[in-house]
């Protein structure tokens, strides 16, 4: 009897897979950590759906492990070893995190500017690899894929994507200042209302506020237009053989695949090729592992609270660690931390440190009580599906932006790593587990994230698969793309409107005691 449901159950897969004619190729640029977890999951299924997927990856990755991926891996051999990039990397997250904030605005700018070229540079290495390699090329050529699925944010997937002329697709959090959304993909966004990347800003600013955002869009464009496109558009005109751009080519994607949505995002204009899927990688929660279940029911009626700083922070100092450990001590909740520094003197009883923690599952323990994260958009999309009251801890990139909108719709409160002290994480859990509001705004955040008519994962995985079977969705690009930027502000019609009205002003002007006669004589 099983074998023969089984077997049904393999026809029916069958039909709705392997014969619908809709399975094809896809190729993959990936880009690492939270990025990656969160595309792995959009692979994974179009994997269930039959699909076959091919990774380029390079030779050294952070969490892209080829020896455990179920897909086909290309290895783009890079020039730098694994301990090597950890290196560059600690430096670089720890300049983020403690250096550039302490920086005035200008000079915050100018550091970011640099550490924003520096960052794209590293692309390059696995760009130089992949696209000097004739035989890779003719390779993947051959092997005709459907699709290519890139991240904006690790250049070069699209320039592979243009060689062997395939559409492509991103998943796409952020650019600094909106810059690649607005210049590259013509995405409207006002400055007035929608507040740039990394400004922790929300949409209901101040006078000095909107300065502030405008200077922003400003200062990024600047830098993206003279610091960080010029190396690229030369070498991707060099590479195609024709004139082009960075930022024209990324204006070919065929859908923009956005990791958030409506129920987390400020409201503003969007573009038919742009699909908002947050929270696609969500789920519900798995049972804990033994030891852990048994601590979470340990906590009783108060409940337990989750500390991560994400993968990127594996330490503190010791003197922020004793701080936050005295802290979370005075609680009567039991805290769950990932942590893997030294443990901290000041460590309580209530406190267990993690290496990792199954975090889904343990936000959605019935348990626990609120989340302290650094606010990734992974672990605050899942707070969001489980409604968890966050405490929010941001360092660096998007993180600002995240808490300031669950923040703004009452689900999160906000410390700052640098300046906060002990009481002020204390006070913080405090309001967030027993002012009921945090609570309720978490639940009503959560009912709407669920309350969707298609699910977000099976939205990202229609439009791949619909750029698959129509060969791209050109018929949802924008004409704007194909003006100047003076026709796009309609800076020449009104131009022309001045011109007109200076030259009736002239003329009035010149003819002045004959008009006034005229009218004077009408009257
Ligand atoms: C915007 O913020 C101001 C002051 O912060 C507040 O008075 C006003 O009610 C807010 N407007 C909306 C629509 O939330
Ligand atoms: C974190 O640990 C690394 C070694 O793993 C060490 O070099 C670094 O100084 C530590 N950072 C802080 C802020 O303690």
């Amino acid at each position: 009897m099983k074998t023969v449901k089984g077997f049904c159950v393999f026809f029916v897969l069958h039909l709705c897979f392997f014969d619908s004619g809709m399975t094809g190729k896809v190729l993959v640029w990936p880009m690492d950590f939270s990025h990656w977890m969160n595309l792995k999951v959009i692979l994974e299924e179009l994997q269930v759906r039959g699909h076959e997927i091919t990774i380029l990856m390079p030779s050294s990755s952070f969490l892209l492990d080829h020896a455990k991926l179920p897909f086909n891996v290309e290895i783009l051999q890079i020039s730098i070893s694994k301990e090597s990039l950890f290196e560059e990397l600690n430096a670089g997250l720890y300049t983020l995190s403690f250096e550039v904030p302490k920086l005035s605005w200008w000079n915050r700018q100018v550091k970011m500017a640099e550490m924003t070229r520096d960052f794209f540079l590293t692309a390059k290495r696995m760009c130089d690899s992949a696209v000097t390699n004739k035989e890779l090329l003719s390779r993947l050529q051959a092997a005709k894929f459907d699709v290519c699925i890139a991240d904006p944010l690790s250049f070069c997937g699209e320039l592979v994507a243009e060689l062997l002329n395939i559409p492509f697709v991103y998943s796409f959090r952020f650019s600094d200042g909106n810059v690649f959304e607005r210049l590259c993909a013509g995405l409207p966004m006002p400055s007035s209302y929608v507040p740039s990347s990394t400004s922790g800003l929300t949409d209901n600013m101040t006078f000095v506020q909107r300065l502030e955002n405008w200077l922003l869009y400003a200062v990024n464009e600047v830098i993206y237009t003279y610091v960080v496109f010029p190396e690229w558009d030369e070498y991707y005109s060099k590479v195609l053989g024709k004139p082009t751009t960075l930022c024209e080519t990324m204006g070919k994607a065929e859908m923009w695949l956005i990791r958030t949505s409506w129920d987390f995002e400020f409201p503003h204009p969007s573009l038919p090729n742009f699909e908002y899927v947050g929270g696609l990688h969500c789920k519900p929660a798995k049972p804990l592992p033994k030891e852990l279940e048994e601590f979470v029911q340990s906590s009783g009626k108060d409940g337990v609270v989750l500390f991560t700083l994400g993968s990127m922070v594996k330490n503190l100092t010791e003197e922020k660690a004793n701080m936050i450990a005295s802290a979370l001590a005075q609680l009567p909740q039991k805290v769950v931390w990932k942590y893997s520094g030294k443990k901290p003197e000041t460590l309580g009883d209530n406190t267990r440190l993690y290496e990792w923690i199954p975090q889904n599952d343990v936000l959605g323990h019935p348990q626990t009580r609120a989340f302290i994260t650094h606010c990734g958009t992974n672990g605050i999309y899942e707070a969001i599906y489980h409604g968890v009251p966050v405490v929010g801890i941001p360092l660096f990139g998007d993180q600002f932006d995240n808490i300031a909108r669950v923040q703004a719709k009452g689900a999160a409160v906000q410390l700052d790593l640098l300046t906060m002290t002990s009481s002020d994480l204390l006070n913080a859990l405090k309001a967030a587990i027993n002012n009921p509001s945090y609570k309720e705004n978490a639940m009503k955040l959560s009912r709407i994230h669920h309350d969707q008519p298609v699910k977000p994962l099976d939205r990202a995985v229609f439009w791949i698969e619909f750029v698959m079977r129509h060969k791209g969705a050109k018929h949802l690009r924008p004409a704007a793309h194909d003006l100047t930027w003076y026709q796009y502000h309609s800076l020449d019609v009104i131009g022309f409107l001045l011109a007109c009205v200076a030259a009736i002003t002239f003329l009035v002007t010149k003819c002045g005691l004959n008009t006034t006669h005229y009218f004077v004589s009408l009257m």
